[in-house]
């Protein structure tokens, strides 16, 4: 069986008081209860030197939002993998819906992004999902698989060091959590497609986000396919972070 990660997406929230109060309980919390499950957090760039202060003892590891699809130069605001490495980054996250719907970011943007991730030996956190109207015209199954097959495409066998994370987009805030079984069915769409592609794909983490939190995450986790989540407002609670944490040994 694939050891599960829990990763929180902070995306914009935060301030260092906040965050410290945050991963002290945090990391009082795995201390009493030690994790048998990977656990992360990706939080935003100007916090990567705290926090990577705040994790120096080990319990969590450290993970980015985003990162440039360049590997220096001329790209004002751009942060790139060697400076996210700097700060001792082990994930991430490429192609959150956010980014591509809000930024722009196509599937090739994604998969060389993810490229330049790996190529650093971090692992890339590739995001995929489907809106509320491909979902509804049907469309589901053919979107995920051309996000991922771009990724595939672009990174050839080292996609078995990648980690994928489906997130429904009409899940992702709203409160509205695809079901256990609706999740199970995309997974297991993706792992076919990654079994296609890689000999090694049975371990590669397949998490599921959008709207998992303290109360649905063990129906979520205990699905065959379901390596793990990523978590976004859940994992601004402390507590909501580690029952996730808990649900997932
Ligand atoms: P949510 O966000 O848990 O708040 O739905 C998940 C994500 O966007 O990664």
């Amino acid at each position: 069986m694939t050891k599960k990660l829990i990763a929180g997406n902070w995306k914009m929230n935060g301030s260092l008081a906040a965050n410290e109060a945050l991963v002290q309980a945090l990391l009082a919390g795995l201390a009493a209860n030690a994790a048998l499950c990977d656990v992360a957090v990706c939080v935003p760039t100007p916090y990567l030197a705290q926090l990577q202060a705040l994790l120096s003892n080990g319990g969590m590891a450290l993970g980015a939002q985003d990162v440039s699809a360049f590997e220096g130069g001329a790209y004002t605001g751009e942060v790139s993998v060697s400076m996210l490495k700097e700060f001792g980054v082990r994930y991430c996250l490429v192609g959150h819906s956010e980014r591509r719907l809000y930024h722009g970011e196509t599937d090739a943007l994604v998969a060389t992004k993810a490229q330049r991730v790996l190529a650093a030996g971090m692992t890339p956190i590739v995001c995929v999902g489907e809106t509320l109207a491909e979902r509804e015209a049907g469309r589901t199954e053919e979107v995920v698989k051309r996000q991922l097959a771009a990724v595939i495409s672009a990174n050839g066998h080292c996609v078995s060091e990648i980690v994928v994370a489906y997130e429904p987009v009409w899940a992702i805030g709203t409160g509205k959590t695809a079901s256990p079984e609706q999740a199970q069915q995309v997974h297991a769409v993706l792992r076919a497609q990654l079994q296609a592609a890689s000999a090694h794909a049975d371990r590669i983490q397949i998490l599921y986000g959008g709207s998992m939190n303290a109360a649905n995450a063990h129906s979520l986790l205990a699905q065959p396919d379901i390596d793990g989540g990523l978590i976004g407002g859940a994992a601004l609670k402390a507590a909501d972070f580690l029952t996730i944490i808990a649900a997932a040994q």
